[in-house]
């Protein structure tokens, strides 16, 4: 059993993320919490909430922290991931409600309640997160692993030319994060997925359609390049469509950027890695970010040589296999698919 602490910024790769976890049978969601970022942190409160019962997740505590960034103001982006996050799909109003729990005190009380045992997943800004480590500097040491989707190294950036979007929402965050880890043992350091491996997740319309085949879908879900924008999937399976007006929200934002007809699905990889379940390597290094030049803010350094003299603070995900990711994607989302009908 992984028992997760979740921080997310719903966001169509932030479902995709939820969605693969739920799937897995030896997952529990300890509390799952909502930084802003893609969309505001009430409404990737409110849409996780309900993605997590679609799942057959109900139950889960839901709560919100920070609603804006530490020290710059919150920008959203509606066109990336749609008005709600989730791109064209609308999911059912959920049965629950979200918790009027602070998100920060919730990190704090799960982690110190249970030493050890909590495998920690950020697929968003670092300002909950950060916020916790003020509050609580012996985080690293309760947590029994820290994945998080973030940062560009060797790799052109998605929000300026050399940062990438998490980041560049909360440089600030992310540097205190960095900086909390330093001189931490090795093996609580947390992983990072950049855009140098999770870019190398490109999910195409083929997926969508061996998702539905592997749920058993009687048609096959063609999400094409040539249909017209925002198509709304017939299929009879709630789940299915969801991802697939999802998802076809997403491929259309790529092709507008010049990337093809398909989806970066960077924080269902940082899934798989807190999971255990995708292939990876890691290399050692000492990260910091730069908060302070309009140039380059948000942006991730590593240090791979210890040309600063700095300590290790992260282990950063070197190598990945996307062949393998989206087999494991297909074969355990079209189970649970397949098992909610
Ligand atoms: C990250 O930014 C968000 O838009 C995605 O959900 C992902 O977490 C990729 O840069
Ligand atoms: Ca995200």
């Amino acid at each position: 059993m992984t028992s997760y602490l979740l921080d997310v910024d719903t966001g169509i790769d932030d479902a995709l993320a939820i969605t693969y976890l739920a799937a897995l049978p030896d997952t529990e969601f300890v509390a799952v919490t909502a930084s802003p970022g893609n969309v505001d942190a009430d409404q990737v409160a409110r849409t996780t909430l309900a993605l997590l019962e679609l799942c057959g997740r109900p139950g889960v505590e839901v709560a919100v922290g920070a609603r804006v960034p530490l020290s710059i103001p919150l920008v959203t982006t509606p066109e990336t991931h749609g008005p709600q996050g989730i791109g064209y799909a609308v999911l059912p109003e959920p049965d629950g409600a979200v918790s009027d729990r602070d998100a920060v005190d919730l990190w704090i009380e799960h982690a110190r309640a249970r030493p050890g045992e909590l495998t920690a997943l950020i697929t968003a800004p670092l300002t909950n997160f950060a916020l916790a480590l003020r509050r609580a500097p012996d985080l690293p040491d309760l947590l029994a692993r820290v994945v998080i989707m973030g940062g560009s190294f060797y790799h052109q950036g998605n929000t300026t030319p050399t940062a990438e979007w998490n980041t560049h929402v909360d440089p600030h965050a992310a540097k205190e994060v960095f900086a909390a880890y330093r001189g931490k043992p090795l093996d609580r350091l947390p992983v990072i997925c950049s855009l140098d491996t999770t870019e190398r997740m490109e999910l195409h319309p083929r997926h969508v359609q061996e998702l539905a085949a592997a749920a058993g879908a009687a048609v096959p879900e063609l999400v094409l390049p040539d249909q017209p924008e925002g198509q709304a999937s017939t299929s009879s399976n709630a789940l299915i469509r969801h991802l697939s007006d999802a998802l076809r929200f997403y491929f259309e934002f790529h092709r507008r950027y010049d990337q093809g007809y398909l989806a970066h699905v960077h924080d269902f990889f940082a899934a798989g890695v807190a999971a255990g379940t995708l292939e990876h390597a890691t290399r050692l290094a000492t990260v910091d970010v730069e908060t302070e030049s309009p140039l380059l803010i948000g942006t991730t350094v590593a240090d791979y040589r210890a040309l600063w003299n700095a300590p290790p603070n992260a282990w950063i995900v070197s190598a990945n296999n996307p062949e393998q990711a989206f087999t494991e994607l297909v074969a355990a989302v079209g189970r649970l698919a397949t098992r909610l009908g």
